[in-house]
């Protein structure tokens, strides 16, 4: 199954991901985690994206359509995976149509004021690990144990531009989907298990 999540900043994208990946054993490629892991390691590529990212701009079409090719044409991505975080314009969508069929398109809708609560309380771990403030209290991962990080991407400026970023850029490629029949919305503003439990169905008829 090939899938993209679509959704705001802060809208659960990552999360829900995750629970996608452990679910039905595809993997999860998330374009932002790519662009953070290499700033950490400090790669050419990080060194050429971390100012794009910190001001809350998007990387090159070019550049990050090159990086999703490379990482879908390796093996774990035979039997389907979970795009999140790309594409994000409509030229990336378009990319993205020649080079693989998506199956399915889910579209994570959340209000903004609730994805600004969200990634005000945000934590991260270098694992992929995402946590919340408000229920989580510890200060190292769950899984790994290392300790949690707040993105240098969250903070309220840089919010407020990825969210301009978003309404102007890609909340219009959820047309491009909806024209091809493959748009699914599901509502975002529950639990985190209501919401999974929506996209599973939806998934399922997939199958
Ligand atoms: P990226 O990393 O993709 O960030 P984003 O799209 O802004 O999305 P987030 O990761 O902030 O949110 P999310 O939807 O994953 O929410 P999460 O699950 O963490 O991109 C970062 C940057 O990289 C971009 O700005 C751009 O510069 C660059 N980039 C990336 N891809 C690119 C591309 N294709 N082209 C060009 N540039 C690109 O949840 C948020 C919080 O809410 C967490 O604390 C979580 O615990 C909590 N939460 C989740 N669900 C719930 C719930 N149901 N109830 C309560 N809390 C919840
Ligand atoms: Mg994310």
């Amino acid at each position: 199954m090939k899938i993209i999540l679509l959704g705001a900043p802060g809208a659960g994208k990552g999360t829900q991901a995750a629970l996608i990946k452990d679910r039905y054993g595809i993997p999860h490629i998330s374009t932002g985690d790519i662009f953070r892991a290499n700033i950490r390691e400090g790669t050419p590529l990080g060194i050429k994206v971390k100012s794009i990212i910190d001001s809350g701009n998007l990387v090159p079409d070019g550049l990050t359509v090159e990086i999703v090719k490379d990482r879908l044409s390796k093996p774990d991505c035979d039997g389907g995976y979970i795009l999140d975080g790309f594409p994000r314009t409509l030229a990336q969508a378009e990319a993205l149509d020649g080079f693989t069929d998506i199956d399915v398109v889910i579209d994570v809708a959340v209000p903004a004021e609730t994805v600004v609560k969200r990634i005000s309380g945000r934590r991260m771990c270098k694992c992929g690990e995402t946590y919340h403030i408000s229920t989580y209290k510890d200060a190292c991962c769950a899984k790994c144990s290392q300790p949690l990080y707040q993105r240098d991407d969250d903070k309220e400026d840089v919010v407020k531009e990825r969210l301009r970023v978003y309404e102007s850029q890609t909340k219009p490629i959820a047309d491009h989907y909806a024209a091809k029949g493959k748009l699914s919305v599901v509502e975002g503003t529950g639990s985190v298990e209501t919401i999974f439990a929506d996209i599973a169905r939806i998934l399922d008829d997939h199958r």
